[in-house]
């Protein structure tokens, strides 16, 4: 599934050049702000859902390194990370025993739900993001396509969710709404958040 577009939605998935995005921010936590208290502040860490895929998990980081992510961006579009705008890769390194390997975010919704559940994997490629003027996590949309097409009508948006999702093991995760900003998680465990970075 992965290179699947959602037209107008998630437009731009992969599909870059092998180490495109080759420059790396300085590291940092990405922190849940929500209007539920037990979740507002909370810090996201990767968890395990499968052979080197991992999922960002609500319950914090596991390990010292879990929840230090890094974002991966290029100079020939952006002179420093921080800026508005910049569209790049959110990273994490994997560790293993004798091997430190890369792995960008990447979003494959699956066609059944409008719930997808954003993986860390080692690829060259990913989902494309930015940071907003208040370092708010966002996708942005290009095309509208709640409109006659094509509709340029560029737009950052920021459907992120706490779920409790199954990528592999149950746990509670963020996830991604497929569709407008106005889209409804079929996932009734779905708590609305916003995704800040906080540099460490
Ligand atoms: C991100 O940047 C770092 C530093 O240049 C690089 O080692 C890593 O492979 C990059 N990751 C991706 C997915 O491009
Ligand atoms: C960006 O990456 C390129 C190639 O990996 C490197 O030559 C350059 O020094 C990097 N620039 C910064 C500001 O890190
Ligand atoms: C969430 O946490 C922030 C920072 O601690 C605080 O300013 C805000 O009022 C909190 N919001 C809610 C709904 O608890
Ligand atoms: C707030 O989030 C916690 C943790 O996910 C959950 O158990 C609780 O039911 C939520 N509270 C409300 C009012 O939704
Ligand atoms: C997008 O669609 C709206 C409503 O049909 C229209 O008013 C607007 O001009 C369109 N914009 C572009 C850039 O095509
Ligand atoms: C960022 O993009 C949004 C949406 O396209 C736009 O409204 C805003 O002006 C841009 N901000 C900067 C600083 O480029």
């Amino acid at each position: 599934m992965r290179g699947t577009i959602i037209a107008g939605t998630l437009a731009f998935v992969a599909a870059v050049n092998a180490q495109y995005y080759s420059n790396q921010s300085a590291p940092f936590n990405l922190v849940l702000s929500s209007k539920n208290s037990t979740l507002n502040g909370s810090t996201l860490g990767s968890c395990h859902e499968g052979a080197a895929i991992e999922g960002l998990c609500v319950a914090g980081p596991l390990n010292i390194d879990s929840g230090k992510y890094t974002f991966n961006y290029t100079t020939t579009q952006a002179t420093e990370p921080t800026g508005v705008n910049v569209t790049g890769l959110l990273t994490w390194l994997l560790v293993g025993g004798n091997f430190e390997v890369s792995s960008p975010m990447q979003l494959d919704p699956v066609p059944t739900s409008n719930v997808a559940v954003p993986l860390l994997q080692p690829s060259e490629s990913g989902q494309l993001v930015s940071f907003d003027a208040h370092n708010k996590l966002v996708i942005t949309r290009y095309l509208d396509d709640t409109k006659p097409l094509p509709n340029y009508s560029s737009k950052p948006l920021s459907n992120w969710y706490a779920c409790t999702t199954y990528a592999g093991y149950l746990y509670q995760t963020l996830a991604w709404v497929v569709g407008t900003e106005h889209a409804k998680p079929q996932n009734p465990t779905c708590q609305k958040v916003e995704v800040i970075r906080v540099f460490i």
